[in-house]
């Protein structure tokens, strides 16, 4: 009988196990925000390589993967972002930051959106990581683009679509309630109020 039953609860375990829905990335979207505020641990190097790594596995218009990832550790440059950009002031305080830049030749169409894709994937993962980060715009403002260009020593067809600092959350942090039903339209335009 007592065999029975462990079988029948080995059988429930693999069931569950097999046909439970995993709401984990879920909940990680739903959770992420925009984190201004760092303390001073510094990001691990593991971690690092991990954002980078779910950043490029981004999808892309025709596989051209026209991105190029700078990855800022030096605090002078940090500093240099925080007085230049301006309205990421924040940017000295955090432990790293990365830019993503478009390659305008690879793909003159579609970077910003390939870019784009990039840059949440690395939203997420600073998120599931623990981390705290912010998409600071800087394409299409030409005075931003310029400037980062210049700090970064970037060529011309390198285009920086935002810098992303990173570090470990201060604060409070909580996100956004955005979801909002009026905005879905079933089939055609539709105002559902
Ligand atoms: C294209 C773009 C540009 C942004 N630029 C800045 C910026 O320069 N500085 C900043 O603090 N936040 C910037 N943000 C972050 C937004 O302010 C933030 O995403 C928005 O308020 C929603 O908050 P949430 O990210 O917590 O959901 C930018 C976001 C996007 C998508």
């Amino acid at each position: 009988m007592n065999k029975f039953f462990l079988a029948l609860f080995a059988c429930l375990m693999i069931f569950s196990f097999v046909y439970a829905e995993d709401t984990a990335v879920i909940e990680n979207i739903l959770n992420r925000k925009s984190v201004r505020q760092y303390t001073t641990q510094d990001v691990e190097k593991e971690k690092i390589d991990a954002i980078i790594k779910s950043g490029m596995s981004a999808p892309s218009a025709v596989n051209l993967q026209p991105w190029e990832i700078v990855l800022i550790t030096d605090k002078k440059v940090l500093s240099e972002i925080s007085k230049k950009h301006p309205y990421a002031s924040f940017t000295k305080n955090a432990s790293i930051a990365i830019v993503v830049c478009g390659n305008s030749e690879i793909s003159p169409d579609y970077w910003i959106q390939d870019c784009s894709a990039v840059t949440e994937n690395i939203l997420l993962a600073t998120e599931s990581l623990g981390l705290g980060a912010v998409w600071c715009g800087v394409y299409p403002s030409p005075d931003r683009v310029s400037t980062i260009q210049q700090i970064l020593k970037l060529p011309k067809n390198i285009i920086p679509l935002n810098v992303i600092p990173i570090g470990y959350p201060k604060g409070e942090n909580l996100p956004k309630q955005k979801y909002n039903p009026s905005k879905i339209h079933i089939n055609s335009w539709t105002l559902n109020k």
